[in-house]
């Protein structure tokens, strides 16, 4: 047995703080047991908070994902122990905010297409509906994620079963649309990760994924191998990217290690980094491209949308309150968010005996399915 500290900081961030303090000593019983009811990965945990009595949240019952109606007992399945998808994050599918042409994430979205477009006269198709809802196999096993790799366990990935995650990435799209002749594509969505909470982490956030291939004909007209062409290509196309997003700016381009691409590398852009290299040969001979190479990036909505828009917590991107809302519109980049809350944040310490069973996800779900997305929590084990 160990004993834990749980100190929950409620964030004052702007739209929050209508939210009265959101885990105080009154909870503590109901907290306790819930914690303790909750402890195997199932994902149990808010729901159960919902039987016993904490607040509901109201949620849709079923949800339009990828032209396809997705009810909620398809993807939370709490009697299921290879489950552990709270309502929580149920009630996020669907929401699309990539889609919406009004919301910081889908101006960015329209912007990022402009520019290919412009850049590449229309070669590029766009993919920004299809169902969050994938395999293990698209997730992981297809562009190459080890069998052992961290990102595959329980207490990272949302998984609906043993065979079937919420993706994580929008890599997971990558195989398919090889499969299906794509040779230039860019594929947006929410992708979800087990994940703290706090102003810049959330477990749903946004991603796009570029991929362009090149034919042997193409890197031989220029008089250099393969990689050394998707390469300079690839740095090409962020770069001018970048510039398109935030002018004159200054970039770095960082090595770094992704499973599905060789070299790979980092671009970072006012201290984000957005992830690209040249892809795996085995990706392209496994998915009908033998003989070709390409290059992919993946880059994060969220971080550039709060740099471009000033947006200071990643909680507020979720927020339909109108003077969140209300800020931005279609095709305006160049709008700074303006602060709305003049609540200080507030603190809270909760102790709990705990067992070698404990995960810190676990009980973050649990202490979220009741106090919503404002609980930040640090972990002390004493
Ligand atoms: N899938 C990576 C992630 O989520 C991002 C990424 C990195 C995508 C490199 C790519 C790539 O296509 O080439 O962290």
């Amino acid at each position: 047995m160990a004993f834990l500290l749980v100190q929950c900081h409620v964030s004052s961030c702007a739209f929050i703080a209508r939210h009265s303090p959101l885990i105080c000593s009154s909870r503590l019983q109901d907290m306790r047991s819930l914690f303790f009811a909750a402890r195997s990965f199932s994902g149990a945990s808010s729901f159960a908070s919902r039987k016993k009595g904490g607040p509901l949240r109201i949620h849709a019952s079923t949800i339009q994902a990828g032209g396809i109606t997705i009810s909620r007992e398809d993807v939370v399945k709490e009697d299921d122990p290879t489950n552990n998808v709270p309502d929580t994050v149920f009630s996020k599918l669907g929401l699309h905010l990539h889609r919406r042409d009004d919301h910081p994430l889908g101006i960015l979205k329209n912007e990022i297409y402009k520019y290919f477009d412009e850049k590449f006269s229309g070669k590029y198709q766009k993919f920004d509906d299809l169902s969050p809802i994938v395999s293990v196999t698209s997730n992981f096993d297809d562009v190459l994620v080890p069998p052992d790799h961290v990102s595959r366990r329980y207490n990272d990935t949302y998984y609906i079963n043993s065979d079937t995650v919420l993706r994580t990435h929008t890599s997971a799209h990558q195989a398919e649309k090889l499969r299906e002749g794509c040779t230039h594509f860019l594929v947006t969505g929410d992708v979800y990760r087990r994940d703290s909470i706090d102003a810049t982490h959330y477990p749903v956030f946004h991603q796009m994924e570029g991929f362009r291939v090149f034919s042997q004909a193409e890197w031989e007209a220029a008089g250099v191998d393969g990689t050394s062409f998707a390469l300079q290509d690839l740095k090409e196309t962020l770069e001018g990217l970048a510039k398109r997003l935030f002018g004159d700016v200054e970039t770095r381009w960082v090595d770094t290690y992704f499973p599905f691409t060789n070299p790979s590398l980092e671009l970072e852009i006012f201290f984000q980094v957005l992830g690209c290299g040249v892809t795996e040969p085995a990706i392209l001979e496994n998915n009908g491209r033998a003989g070709t190479v390409a290059w992919a990036f993946g880059l994060g909505l969220e971080r550039l949308a709060m740099v471009l828009f000033d947006i200071p917590d990643i909680r507020l991107f979720w927020s339909s309150d109108p003077r969140f809302t209300s800020q931005f519109k279609a095709g305006q980049l160049g709008i700074k968010f303006k602060p709305f809350s003049k609540y200080p944040p507030c603190y809270k310490d909760i102790s709990f005996w705990i067992n070698d069973a404990f995960t810190e996800n676990n009980l973050c779900e649990v202490v979220r399915g009741i106090a919503g997305d404002l609980a930040e929590e640090g972990f002390n084990l004493i």
